[in-house]
């Protein structure tokens, strides 16, 4: 089946929507620094590439753990997801009955010993269901994950 993609555009930048690749952080939208007047899945359509300037549209959408929101400055037509430019010190938060993220660029090891670069914001699970450890893949929301 061909994957879903939707492009929302303020004439300056496209948010590109990948809808599959959601784990439902909801850190565009119900977060602390969440951008809900773009971002507001209680509304159609539930991107509004009108609701803030471009900058913080970009800012928010680098966030984005799972991939699903990713941008491209227009004409440029250059798909950019998670900036592996970020310079920031990686910032680890925590999310209630929710993933681990850590945000900024971080080398991961894995139990294999392999080390890979991170960017952006990467979600770990903590619920212990996901299919994809260590990441987080959505399936605390299914099986309602609880913090005690
Ligand atoms: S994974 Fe990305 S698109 Fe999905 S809710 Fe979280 S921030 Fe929004
Ligand atoms: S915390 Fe998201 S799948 Fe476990």
């Amino acid at each position: 089946m061909a994957e879903i993609i939707k492009e929302y555009s303020n004439g300056e930048v496209t948010i590109v929507w990948k809808p599959a690749l959601c784990i439902h952080s909801r850190i565009c939208w119900q977060n602390s620094d969440s951008l809900p007047e773009v971002f507001n899945p209680s509304e159609k359509p539930w991107i509004k590439p009108h609701g803030a300037p471009t900058t913080r549209i970009m800012e928010q959408v680098k966030r984005c753990p799972s991939g699903a929101l990713s941008y491209f400055l227009n004409p440029d037509k250059e798909a950019t997801s998670l900036s592996t430019s970020q310079s920031e010190n990686a910032r680890v938060e925590i999310l209630p009955n929710g993933p681990l993220l850590v945000h900024g660029t971080i080398n991961l090891k894995d139990k294999s010993g392999e080390v890979s670069e991170k960017a952006g914001v990467t979600a770990f699970c903590r619920c212990g269901q996901s299919a994809n450890k260590p990441f987080c893949d959505g399936s605390h929301l299914a099986t309602q994950f609880q913090d005690a």
